[in-house]
Protein backbone atom coordinates (compact mmCIF):
# COMPACT_ATOMS: atom_id res chain seq x y z
CA UNK A 1 0.00 0.00 0.00
CA UNK A 2 1.65 3.64 -1.04
CA UNK A 3 1.33 6.16 1.21
CA UNK A 4 0.59 10.05 -0.38
CA UNK A 5 1.11 12.75 2.07
CA UNK A 6 -1.88 14.77 2.37
CA UNK A 7 -0.51 18.37 3.03
CA UNK A 8 0.29 21.44 1.08
CA UNK A 9 2.89 22.53 3.58
CA UNK A 10 6.49 22.18 1.39
CA UNK A 11 8.52 22.72 4.38
CA UNK A 12 6.65 19.51 5.92
CA UNK A 13 6.80 17.54 3.25
CA UNK A 14 10.49 18.39 2.45
CA UNK A 15 11.14 17.28 6.11
CA UNK A 16 8.80 14.23 5.84
CA UNK A 17 10.22 12.82 3.22
CA UNK A 18 13.04 11.99 4.53
CA UNK A 19 11.59 8.98 6.15
CA UNK A 20 11.70 7.09 3.08
CA UNK A 21 7.71 6.60 3.30
CA UNK A 22 6.16 9.29 0.96
CA UNK A 23 5.00 8.00 -2.88
CA UNK A 24 2.90 10.48 -3.09
CA UNK A 25 1.16 13.91 -2.48
CA UNK A 26 -2.18 15.12 -2.32
CA UNK A 27 -3.42 18.52 -1.92
CA UNK A 28 -7.25 20.28 -1.84
CA UNK A 29 -7.97 23.74 -1.98
CA UNK A 30 -8.76 24.19 1.58
CA UNK A 31 -5.09 22.77 2.45
CA UNK A 32 -3.95 25.36 -0.05
CA UNK A 33 -5.98 28.26 1.84
CA UNK A 34 -4.09 26.77 4.98
CA UNK A 35 -0.98 27.26 3.90
CA UNK A 36 -1.31 30.97 2.85
CA UNK A 37 1.18 30.40 -0.13
CA UNK A 38 0.43 31.02 -4.38
CA UNK A 39 -1.20 27.46 -5.39
CA UNK A 40 0.91 27.14 -8.73
CA UNK A 41 3.81 28.40 -6.49
CA UNK A 42 3.32 25.62 -4.00
CA UNK A 43 2.65 22.68 -6.95
CA UNK A 44 6.14 23.56 -8.95
CA UNK A 45 8.06 23.30 -4.95
CA UNK A 46 6.16 19.97 -4.53
CA UNK A 47 7.20 18.56 -7.91
CA UNK A 48 11.31 19.59 -7.09
CA UNK A 49 10.88 16.96 -4.11
CA UNK A 50 8.48 14.25 -4.73
CA UNK A 51 8.69 12.66 -8.35
CA UNK A 52 5.23 10.22 -7.48
CA UNK A 53 2.06 11.75 -8.21
CA UNK A 54 1.04 15.09 -7.15
CA UNK A 55 -2.70 15.56 -7.14
CA UNK A 56 -4.22 19.23 -7.54
CA UNK A 57 -7.58 19.80 -7.74
CA UNK A 58 -9.57 22.09 -9.98
CA UNK A 59 -12.04 24.70 -8.52
CA UNK A 60 -14.19 25.27 -11.40
CA UNK A 61 -17.59 24.26 -11.76
CA UNK A 62 -18.55 23.39 -15.20
CA UNK A 63 -16.57 20.91 -17.10
CA UNK A 64 -15.12 23.53 -20.03
CA UNK A 65 -13.40 24.97 -17.06
CA UNK A 66 -11.98 21.69 -15.31
CA UNK A 67 -10.54 20.57 -18.38
CA UNK A 68 -8.91 24.40 -18.90
CA UNK A 69 -7.83 24.16 -14.99
CA UNK A 70 -6.03 20.91 -15.80
CA UNK A 71 -4.81 21.76 -18.51
CA UNK A 72 -2.65 24.20 -17.15
CA UNK A 73 -1.92 22.37 -14.17
CA UNK A 74 -0.30 19.55 -16.04
CA UNK A 75 1.67 21.44 -17.79
CA UNK A 76 3.08 22.42 -14.33
CA UNK A 77 4.83 18.60 -14.43
CA UNK A 78 4.33 15.18 -15.78
CA UNK A 79 3.36 13.74 -12.09
CA UNK A 80 0.33 16.08 -11.68
CA UNK A 81 -2.63 14.04 -11.25
CA UNK A 82 -6.43 16.24 -11.79
CA UNK A 83 -8.11 16.27 -8.90
CA UNK A 84 -11.76 16.83 -9.91
CA UNK A 85 -14.79 16.95 -7.69
CA UNK A 86 -17.52 13.88 -7.99
CA UNK A 87 -20.15 15.76 -9.65
CA UNK A 88 -22.00 14.84 -13.22
CA UNK A 89 -19.18 17.75 -14.83
CA UNK A 90 -16.06 16.39 -12.57
CA UNK A 91 -16.94 12.71 -14.07
CA UNK A 92 -17.47 14.13 -17.81
CA UNK A 93 -13.83 15.90 -17.40
CA UNK A 94 -12.58 13.09 -15.84
CA UNK A 95 -13.82 10.78 -18.80
CA UNK A 96 -12.17 13.05 -21.00
CA UNK A 97 -8.96 13.76 -19.24
CA UNK A 98 -8.74 10.09 -19.13
CA UNK A 99 -8.96 9.70 -23.00
CA UNK A 100 -6.27 12.03 -22.89
CA UNK A 101 -4.14 9.30 -20.70
CA UNK A 102 -3.89 12.35 -18.04
CA UNK A 103 -4.42 10.85 -14.35
CA UNK A 104 -7.09 11.75 -12.79
CA UNK A 105 -8.03 11.56 -9.21
CA UNK A 106 -11.93 12.08 -7.81
CA UNK A 107 -12.59 13.17 -4.84
CA UNK A 108 -14.92 13.62 -2.19
CA UNK A 109 -16.73 10.02 -2.42
CA UNK A 110 -19.07 9.04 -0.07
CA UNK A 111 -20.74 6.26 -1.80
CA UNK A 112 -19.73 2.90 -3.37
CA UNK A 113 -21.98 4.08 -6.40
CA UNK A 114 -20.55 6.93 -6.84
CA UNK A 115 -16.89 5.09 -7.06
CA UNK A 116 -18.63 3.05 -9.72
CA UNK A 117 -19.48 6.23 -11.67
CA UNK A 118 -15.71 7.15 -11.33
CA UNK A 119 -13.98 3.77 -12.48
CA UNK A 120 -16.39 3.53 -15.51
CA UNK A 121 -15.29 7.04 -16.06
CA UNK A 122 -11.47 5.63 -16.43
CA UNK A 123 -10.54 7.48 -12.91
CA UNK A 124 -6.68 6.62 -12.02
CA UNK A 125 -7.74 7.23 -8.66
CA UNK A 126 -11.27 7.51 -6.34
CA UNK A 127 -11.10 9.14 -2.88
CA UNK A 128 -13.48 8.03 -0.28
CA UNK A 129 -13.21 10.40 2.64
CA UNK A 130 -13.40 7.69 5.73
CA UNK A 131 -13.05 10.21 8.45
CA UNK A 132 -16.22 12.37 7.13
CA UNK A 133 -18.30 9.34 7.26
CA UNK A 134 -17.27 8.48 10.74
CA UNK A 135 -18.06 12.00 11.77
CA UNK A 136 -21.47 11.74 10.41
CA UNK A 137 -21.81 8.50 12.80
CA UNK A 138 -21.60 5.89 9.67
CA UNK A 139 -18.64 3.37 8.96
CA UNK A 140 -16.32 4.95 6.50
CA UNK A 141 -14.03 1.90 6.32
CA UNK A 142 -17.57 -0.28 5.27
CA UNK A 143 -16.97 2.17 2.01
CA UNK A 144 -13.60 0.88 1.28
CA UNK A 145 -14.82 -2.56 2.14
CA UNK A 146 -17.66 -1.78 -0.34
CA UNK A 147 -15.64 -0.26 -3.18
CA UNK A 148 -12.87 -2.78 -3.10
CA UNK A 149 -15.84 -5.28 -3.37
CA UNK A 150 -17.09 -3.76 -6.11
CA UNK A 151 -13.85 -3.07 -8.47
CA UNK A 152 -12.90 -6.12 -7.68
CA UNK A 153 -15.51 -8.13 -9.29
CA UNK A 154 -14.73 -6.62 -13.17
CA UNK A 155 -10.97 -6.70 -14.65
CA UNK A 156 -11.65 -3.68 -16.48
CA UNK A 157 -12.14 -1.60 -13.69
CA UNK A 158 -8.72 -0.43 -13.22
CA UNK A 159 -9.22 2.64 -10.37
CA UNK A 160 -6.96 2.57 -7.60
CA UNK A 161 -8.98 2.96 -4.20
CA UNK A 162 -6.86 6.47 -2.30
CA UNK A 163 -8.34 6.34 1.14
CA UNK A 164 -8.83 10.02 2.55
CA UNK A 165 -9.85 11.65 5.27
CA UNK A 166 -7.84 9.32 7.12
CA UNK A 167 -7.37 10.22 10.66
CA UNK A 168 -5.71 7.37 12.94
CA UNK A 169 -3.93 4.08 12.78
CA UNK A 170 -6.82 2.43 12.60
CA UNK A 171 -8.26 4.00 9.31
CA UNK A 172 -4.44 2.96 7.85
CA UNK A 173 -4.18 -0.83 9.15
CA UNK A 174 -7.85 -1.42 8.01
CA UNK A 175 -7.12 0.03 4.78
CA UNK A 176 -4.42 -1.94 4.58
CA UNK A 177 -5.99 -5.42 5.08
CA UNK A 178 -8.85 -4.62 2.88
CA UNK A 179 -6.53 -3.72 0.23
CA UNK A 180 -6.84 0.15 -0.61
CA UNK A 181 -3.63 0.47 -3.06
CA UNK A 182 -2.80 4.11 -1.51
CA UNK A 183 -3.65 5.94 1.88
CA UNK A 184 -3.14 9.80 1.64
CA UNK A 185 -1.96 10.88 5.24
CA UNK A 186 -1.85 14.28 7.17
CA UNK A 187 1.25 15.02 8.75
CA UNK A 188 0.82 14.24 12.15
CA UNK A 189 -1.36 10.73 11.44
CA UNK A 190 1.92 9.96 9.45
CA UNK A 191 4.11 10.46 12.45
CA UNK A 192 1.43 8.69 14.74
CA UNK A 193 1.89 5.80 13.40
CA UNK A 194 5.64 5.02 14.61
CA UNK A 195 4.32 5.32 18.33
CA UNK A 196 3.38 2.65 20.45
CA UNK A 197 3.63 3.13 24.26
CA UNK A 198 5.62 -0.92 25.08
CA UNK A 199 8.33 0.72 22.44
CA UNK A 200 9.15 3.36 24.33
CA UNK A 201 9.07 1.04 27.81
CA UNK A 202 11.20 -1.19 26.38
CA UNK A 203 13.55 0.54 24.99
CA UNK A 204 14.02 2.67 27.83
CA UNK A 205 14.88 -0.54 29.55
CA UNK A 206 16.89 -2.03 27.16
CA UNK A 207 18.89 1.50 27.18
CA UNK A 208 19.24 1.22 30.87
CA UNK A 209 20.37 -2.10 31.58
CA UNK A 210 23.26 -1.19 28.60
CA UNK A 211 24.22 1.50 30.97
CA UNK A 212 24.87 -0.71 33.56
CA UNK A 213 27.53 -2.99 31.17
CA UNK A 214 29.44 0.57 30.93
CA UNK A 215 30.47 -0.75 26.95
CA UNK A 216 30.12 1.32 24.20
CA UNK A 217 30.09 0.05 20.07
CA UNK A 218 31.87 2.82 19.24
O1 LIG B 1 -7.57 15.65 0.80
C1 LIG B 1 -8.87 15.30 1.13
C2 LIG B 1 -9.08 14.73 2.51
O2 LIG B 1 -8.02 13.91 2.88
C3 LIG B 1 -9.54 15.69 3.53
O3 LIG B 1 -9.53 15.20 4.84
O4 LIG B 1 -9.58 15.57 7.29
O5 LIG B 1 -10.39 17.38 5.75
O6 LIG B 1 -11.70 15.30 6.07
P1 LIG B 1 -10.36 15.90 6.04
Amino acid sequence: MEFFLDTADVKLIKELNKTGLINGITTNPSLVAKSGKNFLEILKEITKIIKGPISAEVTALDTKGMIAEANKLKKISKNIVIKLPLTENGLKACKSLSKRKIKTNVTLCFSAAQALLAAKCGATYISPFVGRLDDIGENGMELIQQIKSVYSNYKNLNTKILVASVRNADHVIKSAIIGADVVTLPPDTLMELYNHPLTKKGLDAFLSDWKKTKQSIV
